[in-house]
């Protein structure tokens, strides 16, 4: 089974707009997921020149989360592994 690569975004623009609390990810999700999650950060997914509102960003394999949350990108998780398992 492939890993799931979950990237949140530690730019700027995304700080601002809520993306320090996901930091906590980094530590929730090894805990939670083991192996099956790899969790990246990246400098600037490059959408919040363009989609500033939406900030802060998680991309979840090839899915942007918006205004994402630690209990958006999890349930993301949770989905992509159950479809995985079936
Ligand atoms: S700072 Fe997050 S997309 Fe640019």
């Amino acid at each position: 089974m492939e890993k799931i690569k979950v990237e949140i975004c530690l730019g700027t623009a995304c700080f601002v707009m809520g993306g320090a609390d996901l930091q906590d990810l980094s530590d929730i999700i090894p805990l939670k997921f083991g192996e099956k999650v790899e969790v990246l950060g990246n400098t600037c997914l490059d959408l919040c020149s363009t989609e500033y509102g939406k900030a802060p960003f998680v991309k979840v394999n090839d899915f942007i989360i918006e205004k994402a949350t630690k209990d958006k990108v999890i349930a993301k998780i949770n989905e992509i592994l159950s479809t995985q398992e079936k």
